[in-house]
């Protein structure tokens, strides 16, 4: 009796093992990333970084749902080279050899940025030097991946709303310059990544800042300057509706950079329609190749309060996952 309800038992055991790994590769099958990716683009990602990446829930999402990884603050100029020449990989390290096993892809984030920036960077006054710091930032960090990252975000949010070159040290220090240097310099440290100038708010085609955004890039390519992509950020909300997103993306993708993409999407409030249009539009766009939700469930959010993400603060999907899965 013993034996028997034993061998019944591991027959059970053994049958559920097998639906369970069949439901398994079901949902890898057809998540987020692998039903995007059935429309010819070539990810769905998230941000995410070290902690986030331990913990097992959010992890099994991850793995089910997303086909490319940007490091939300690990790649930051404050923490990869908080001091002058000392820099620490710690945390970008175990992105991208988590990545690596899983089969993601990396968007390095972000190589120039006015924000979070090293203060000792700040404090610079040369323009040689600042350019010689900047030059030797892009070529170590860039280095330790090279050939392991997709793309990178080399200049990031370097507008004003106007559509003008925002002030910071490089703009300040260097002038507008800065920005084909670091380009030139981001080819050079990696010739297979595709380089990306990021910002935000180039969600509507009438804005200023995404007109300055299709203005700069259409001359620095005609200067022979090497950005591959441009990202827009698209953290959606009143301001910046989602009904704006395609026509805004069509005008980027008019500059004749080889591709576009939505860096950092989020939708205060994640309305199903909204996100079924934002998808919508990097699907209408042929040269959009891929969506980067800025994270994977509402409680981990930087705009954590306005449940902008595509899971619940439970790591269960809401009705916009819902909804942009009927669409794919
Ligand atoms: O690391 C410190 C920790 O030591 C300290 O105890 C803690 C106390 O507040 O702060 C920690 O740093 C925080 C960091 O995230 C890491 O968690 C910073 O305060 C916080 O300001 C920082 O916020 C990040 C923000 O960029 C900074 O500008 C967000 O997580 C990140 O989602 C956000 O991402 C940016 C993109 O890079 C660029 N586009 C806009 C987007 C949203 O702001």
């Amino acid at each position: 009796m013993v034996l028997l309800k034993s061998l019944a038992g591991s027959l059970l055991f053994a049958s559920l093992g097998s639906s369970f790994s069949i439901l398994r590769a079901r949902q890898n099958a057809t998540g987020l990333n692998a039903a995007f990716k059935t429309h010819d683009k070539i990810y769905w990602g998230t941000c995410s970084d070290q902690a986030l990446l331990q913990d097992t829930q959010n992890s099994a999402v991850i793995k089910a749902n997303f086909g490319q990884l940007t490091p939300e603050n690990s790649m930051k100029w404050a923490y990869i080279e908080p001091t002058q020449g000392t820099f620490s990989f710690t945390g970008s390290d175990a992105l991208v050899n988590y990545a690596q096993e899983n089969n993601l892809l990396v968007r390095g984030h972000t190589l120039v940025w006015h924000s979070q920036l090293a203060s000792w960077v700040e404090s610079i006054t040369d323009a040689d030097e600042l350019t010689e710091v900047m030059k030797n930032h892009i070529t170590k960090v860039m280095g330790q991946y090279k050939g392991q990252i997709y793309a990178w975000d080399v200049c990031n949010e370097i507008l004003a709303e106007d559509g003008s070159l925002r002030d910071s040290v490089f703009s300040r220090v260097i002038g507008e310059d800065f920005v084909r240097i670091a380009f030139e310099t981001a080819r050079e440290a990696d010739p297979d990544a595709k380089l990306y100038i990021n910002d935000y708010n180039l969600d509507s085609a009438d804005y200023a800042k995404t007109k300055g955004m299709v203005a700069l890039v259409t001359k620095l390519l005609g200067e022979g300057v090497p950005i591959d992509g441009i990202g827009s950020q698209s953290h959606l909300s009143e301001y910046f509706p989602s009904s704006g997103v395609e026509a805004a993306l069509t005008a980027l993708a008019s500059t004749g950079v080889e591709e576009v993409a939505m860096t950092e999407l989020d939708i205060k409030g994640a309305a199903a329609q909204d996100y079924v249009n934002a998808a919508n539009a990097c699907l209408n766009v042929p040269a959009c190749v891929g969506i980067t939700s800025w994270g994977v469930s509402d409680k981990d959010s930087w705009l954590s309060s306005d449940t902008p993400l595509l899971f619940d603060s439970s790591y269960q999907p809401k009705e916009a996952y819902t909804a942009i899965m009927g669409v794919l």
